[in-house]
């Protein structure tokens, strides 16, 4: 995802920069299982895009520009802005999911699933560094 890299340069704690790189190599893995699934239904993949990713990606860059660098409060805005995305995906690949196991594609349903499974961990990882210390921090500085 592009604004990955970006949220990642833009983050000061370095357990929530850690937190965005390692989901952006998974999301690496995501498009690499993608064209997987497209290979099992013999279709060939191609790019459309999504004005719904593209609205909480620009929402994303215009917490970036009303946060100063270098704040907690910027992370915690970081933490939105992904969780937004995340919340998206589980969404997209949990009906994927379900739509492969209506269809009995078990194979297809086991590589979405893994997917799913990542998006969620991100996820909970993201609440847990919110509640943990980000929020507080930010509602201090
Ligand atoms: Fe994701």
């Amino acid at each position: 995802m592009k604004a990955l890299p970006k949220m990642s340069k833009g983050a000061t704690s370095s357990k929530l920069k850690k937190a965005i790189d390692t989901h952006l190599e998974q999301t690496k893995e995501h498009v690499n299982r993608l064209e997987e699934v497209f290979e099992i239904l013999d279709l060939k993949p191609q790019a459309k895009k999504c004005d719904a990713m593209e609205g909480l990606i620009e929402e994303a860059q215009s917490i970036l520009e009303d946060t100063d660098s270098d704040t907690i409060k910027r992370d915690a805005g970081i933490i939105i802005a992904s969780q937004k995305v995340e919340h998206y995906e589980i969404a997209s690949y949990g009906s994927l999911v379900s739509v492969a196991k209506l269809m009995g594609l078990s194979e297809a349903e086991k590589i979405l699933s893994k997917t799913l499974d990542e998006e969620k961990k991100t996820d909970a990882l993201l609440t847990k560094l919110a509640e943990s210390e980000i929020n507080e921090e930010a509602s201090s500085e």
